[in-house]
């Protein structure tokens, strides 16, 4: 792919193999129409970022089928709490608020009662759905310069623009900072989280690669993209979500001090080579280590009589399930409590998706835990589970 930034071609150091639509949950009937891609990394050293190399079109992830809610994890609507209350410091009373990918409304609403100045956008109609049912003012579209230009009100007027867990969803990186600089007022902030390359290196969780995340961001890569539209990176807080996430704060160029954060975070990122390719070629390794690892502990399990369970049907499972070529002759159903999924099958190795109560009815000795970031929320909840947990990363 070329980079829309460089408009350089990235060359590949890493193929993950055919992979399908990460939550591409399909139904039988749709086996033989399934679609893949190779999944492929490259890392584009201008402007230190971990990228896909290909993609598929966002329409065909984010439609009406799209089955991914915040709001099914306790511990995330805490975190969005927490996080609006974080945001409210680059507010004021009357400040116009816009979410990019605002989901089912989980952090938006946090706002509606204060203001009627919040827009979500969010493309995938059966989430968007969800956060008009609560009340959540939202337009489903993508966010971009052409879907924006009518909203008189908030052009050049924003306050406070938000994103989680979605900018590593926008191919056109140009067009987004375009049309954030369109909505921003002069001294309003961009602030956005996403699971962060460091983590993703250190705990080799390379699940968070698919087709919706095609780039992994550092304060590195982050720093140098909004430097080449005029917008600075302010500050940067580590998050513990998605196993590891960066929350980054940016500004128009020149409008505050630059925290020590920010310095601090990039020297780290040099020691580590975030900035440099050779960190990517160790993580290719390391991934490769892993794979054999974990299919040599199912199959080792397996051949000693064990039944295997996968809990929670997550678009990272796509990656570990299809990289790893792990079927039903290894793990016999994924539970999940998304009613969405619970009936199909999982995408690429259809392996059943089975409803909560089938977990129940049907312990197996060990479940492979898919949703190794909500551990604590779920090993809490599953404390009575006789069988023993499992996953590529430390549990
Ligand atoms: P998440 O790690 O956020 O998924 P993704 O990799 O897609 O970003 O987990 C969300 C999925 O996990 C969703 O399908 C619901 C499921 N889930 C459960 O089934 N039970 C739970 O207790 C939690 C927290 C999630």
């Amino acid at each position: 792919m070329n980079c829309k930034i460089t408009g350089k071609k990235i060359n590949p150091f890493m193929s993950f193999g055919k992979m399908p639509i990460a939550n591409g949950f399909i139904e039988k009937k749709d086996f033989r129409d399934e679609f893949f891609f190779n999944m492929e990394v490259g890392f584009n050293e201008d402007i230190s970022l971990f990228q896909l190399n290909d993609h598929p079109k966002p329409e065909k992830m984010f439609n009406k089928d799209y089955p991914f809610f915040t709001g099914s994890s306790e511990y995330m609507k805490k975190h969005f709490k927490e996080y609006a209350n974080f945001v409210k410091n680059y507010l004021n009373s009357n400040s116009k608020i816009i979410e990019i990918g605002s989901n089912d409304g989980t952090f938006l609403k946090n706002f509606i009662t204060q203001t009627n100045n919040v827009i979500g956008f969010e493309p995938s109609e059966s989430v968007a759905n969800v956060a008009k049912k609560s009340n959540v003012p939202t337009i489903t579209k993508f966010f971009n310069k052409s879907n924006v230009k009518d909203l008189n009100k908030y052009l050049g007027q924003t306050d406070l623009i938000c994103a989680s867990n979605v900018i590593c969803h926008v191919p056109n990186l140009n067009d987004l900072i375009e049309t954030i600089d369109l909505l921003l007022s002069s001294n309003g902030t961009f602030v956005f989280e996403e699971p962060y390359l460091g983590s993703m290196f250190e705990k080799i969780s390379y699940d968070q690669i698919y087709d919706e995340h095609i780039y992994m961001f550092s304060a590195s890569s982050i720093s140098k993209i909004f430097k080449r539209f005029d917008f600075e990176l302010v500050d940067v807080f580590p998050q513990i979500t998605h196993g590891g996430s960066m929350r980054y704060i940016v500004k128009r160029k020149g409008k505050i001090n630059i925290s020590s954060n920010v310095e601090k975070i990039i020297e780290t990122e040099k020691k580590k080579d975030l900035d440099k390719i050779n960190s990517c070629l160790n993580f290719k390794k390391n991934c490769e280590n892993s794979k054999s690892k974990i299919l040599k502990k199912l199959i080792d399990l397996k051949n000693l009589g064990n039944s295997i369970c996968g809990y929670a049907a997550t678009s990272k499972s796509t990656t570990i399930l299809n990289y790893c070529n792990i079927d039903t002759q290894l793990i016999d159903y994924i539970c999940d409590t998304t009613k969405e999924k619970i009936g199909k099958f999982s995408p690429g190795m259809h392996i059943p998706i089975v409803d909560m109560k089938h977990f129940y009815n049907n312990v197996t000795d060990y479940v492979y835990l898919f949703a190794w970031n909500h551990k604590e929320e779920i090993l809490k909840k599953e404390k009575d589970y006789k069988g023993k947990w499992i996953s590529h990363v430390e549990l």
